[in-house]
């Protein structure tokens, strides 16, 4: 046995894992394997619960980053909660976690859905606005903890509203399309470029209560909107590194390719517009 053997420990199929890895609990392979920069993620269908909130993300896509930015027992963080998708996935894999959701029906949802399951974790919902956050820890004595990750998906914009083809399905099924009135929903916001200051705003206060060297992974998109491209997620991506003091490090993206969602006719015989199936999962990291 070479020398350095004592080091790893042999997982089976899984492949070897290092004693001495600082970030998580996966092997070499499984490691290799998440450092791809696209990949396919077909969820399940979702449950009458889950469909109530208008822009879910998979738990088994979450639980795949979890599972690669921390370890077990450690803390995530989601300050745009929705229907509770983070905290189910740190749940299944023994991590502590805290989620923020402004809208009262939302945090009911998380909140019910949490309940169904008996997780070992600390699994926390708390109703109110991310930009509070440092209250909500405060008036939860939670005010010591460092977030190990965050993990989160903002409004993109004003995607929600828009009267589109997938939006006009949702309506006739009496099914929400926008997230809230609440002007602090800052998916209300109708000006662009107030959208991007607003988005910062919060990440400068889930700064704050990230852990120094701590990531922070962002899944949002561009969006269109009367004939033109936003480059949300571009301009999401750059915001956050121009926050003086408060700045994040911009390390990479991954994008999450959807090749499960029908094809609309969208601008056939007439132009170009895009069948958008694609997300960008930007990843950040706490470095200051
Ligand atoms: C894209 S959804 C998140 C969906 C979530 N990932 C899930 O799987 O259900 C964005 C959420 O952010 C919430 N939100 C908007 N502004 C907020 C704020 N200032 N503080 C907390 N939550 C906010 C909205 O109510 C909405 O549920």
């Amino acid at each position: 046995m070479a020398k350095t053997d004592k080091n790893y420990i042999q997982l089976g199929k899984r492949g070897r894992l290092n004693k001495n890895n600082k970030l998580n609990s996966l092997t070499g392979k499984e490691w290799i394997k998440f450092s791809k920069s696209w990949f396919v993620h077909r969820p399940t269908k979702r449950n009458k619960t889950e469909i109530l909130h208008p822009a879910k993300y998979p738990e088994s896509l979450v639980k795949e980053f979890i599972e690669f930015f921390t370890k077990e027992g450690d803390w995530v963080l989601d300050p745009f909660l929705g229907s509770g998708s983070t905290l189910i996935a740190a749940g299944e894999s023994k991590r502590n976690a805290v989620g923020i959701e402004l809208s009262k029906k939302f945090y009911n949802i998380s909140k019910k859905r949490i309940k169904e399951n008996n997780y070992k974790a600390k699994v926390l919902p708390f109703k109110g606005n991310s930009k509070n956050i440092t209250n909500i820890l405060n008036d939860n004595d939670l005010q010591k903890i460092k977030f190990d990750f965050v993990i989160t998906s903002p409004p993109y914009w004003n995607q929600l509203e828009r009267n589109n083809l997938r939006q006009k399905n949702r309506s006739e099924k009496k099914l929400a399309t926008k997230y809230s009135v609440n002007k602090n929903d800052i998916g209300n916001e109708k000006d662009y470029k107030k959208f991007i200051k607003l988005q910062a705003e919060i990440f400068d206060a889930v700064y704050d209560h990230t852990k120094k060297g701590g990531y922070l992974s962002i899944i949002t998109n561009n969006v269109y909107f009367k004939s033109k491209l936003y480059p949300l997620a571009y301009e999401t991506a750059i915001s956050l590194t121009k926050r003086g003091k408060k700045s994040w490090i911009l390390k990479d993206e991954k994008i999450w390719l959807q090749d499960d969602k029908p094809l609309i006719a969208l601008g056939v015989n007439n132009a170009w517009v895009s069948n958008r199936h694609h997300q960008y999962c930007l990843i950040f990291r706490k470095e200051n």
